[in-house]
């Protein structure tokens, strides 16, 4: 692993997935191997989990933390390759992650799409960039399409709630929300679930499917009450849409999942990443009640970050 933006850095799953339950049951063994190496972790959005799991893993294994946001304590940064800078921005990308691998053995970024122009997200350019430009290796703390940290710490979860040798029914439902949101949880979780041993069925509104290049092997439908059907695990999310890229389906409520709806189901935990909105993108009752695993998720979080850190400073010891 040179970088961990996606499950694509990831060359056996099972084995990160068993290093991150390791880590679980021994948290400080690997003390010694962050001595001396500095993490800096750097945010151009809001973050809870990403930015104190991520912290509290690094210090974990005996590394050196800082923590940058970026957008608001430091310089506007320029993207553009040849920009003549005589607007808003005041730093180059190119100059400023320079500078940051220089202070840091390990970067993590996170940045958000815009929801304006899917080529332009989809391109990756801020990511990309820190990763050409700091030439150290780079952790995604959610990027314009995925958010891996979210997803692995979400397979150690369906792991960890899974009896030995079954394959469970996974199913990706849809959510309202009252904003235009990213794709990337839901990218990211289609496309760990394809690598996954599990059955994964998505589901819908007519108009937000989800790019193809994320979802091959899963099923797909517009009838969620049909997709719920004898599922193990029921992932819930809100996304804008993909196709008319960055667009909301107002008056969707029908879709938030409930009690009622999970009856099909064979008694399905129900999961979120995190923020949720309570009561729009599924219930109170289902939130706080049994068979909920939204905190196991979040506390696996530190785990999925420890195992990717672990990986890559161990790299550094070849
Ligand atoms: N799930 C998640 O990434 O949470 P934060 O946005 O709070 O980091």
């Amino acid at each position: 692993m040179t970088n961990y933006t996606s499950v694509h850095d990831v060359t056996d799953l099972d084995a990160l997935v068993k290093e991150a339950l390791h880590l679980k049951q021994n948290p400080y063994k690997y003390k010694h191997l962050g001595e001396n190496r500095t993490l800096g972790l750097i945010f151009l959005n809001p973050s809870l989990r990403t930015r104190m799991s991520t912290q509290k893993a690094a210090v974990n294994l005996g590394m050196n933390v800082m923590v940058m946001n970026i957008d608001k304590e430091g310089w506007a940064l320029e993207t553009q390759e040849g920009a003549v800078m005589n607007g808003t921005t005041v730093e180059h990308i190119k100059d400023a992650a320079a500078v940051m691998g220089q202070y840091c053995d390990i970067l993590g970024l996170r940045s958000f799409p815009k929801l304006q122009n899917r080529e332009e997200d989809y391109s990756e350019n801020l990511l990309q960039s820190f990763i050409r430009y700091s030439k150290v290796p780079v952790i995604s703390l959610e990027s314009a399409t995925r958010h891996p940290l979210q997803s692995l710490a979400d397979l150690i979860t369906i792991t960890e709630n899974t009896p030995a040798g079954k394959r469970p029914k996974v199913v990706l439902t849809w959510a309202p929300h009252i904003k235009a949101l990213p794709q990337c949880v839901a990218n990211s979780f289609a496309e760990w679930m394809g690598r996954a041993a599990v059955d994964l069925v998505i589901t819908q509104p007519q108009g937000f499917e989800l790019a193809e290049t994320f979802t091959r092997g899963a099923a797909i439908t517009h009838n969620q009450q049909e997709a719920l059907q004898d599922a193990d695990f029921v992932y819930v999310k809100n996304w804008s849409a993909y196709e008319d890229y960055g667009k909301v389906l107002p008056d969707a409520q029908d879709w938030m999942l409930t009690n009622e709806k999970l009856q099909v189901s064979n008694n399905a935990k129900v999961m979120h990443c995190l923020p949720v909105r309570r009561n729009v993108e599924l219930s109170d009752q289902i939130l706080d009640g049994p068979n909920s695993l939204v905190l196991e998720q979040a506390n696996n979080r530190t785990y999925a970050a420890q195992a990717v850190l672990k990986t890559l400073l161990n790299n550094y010891e070849v």
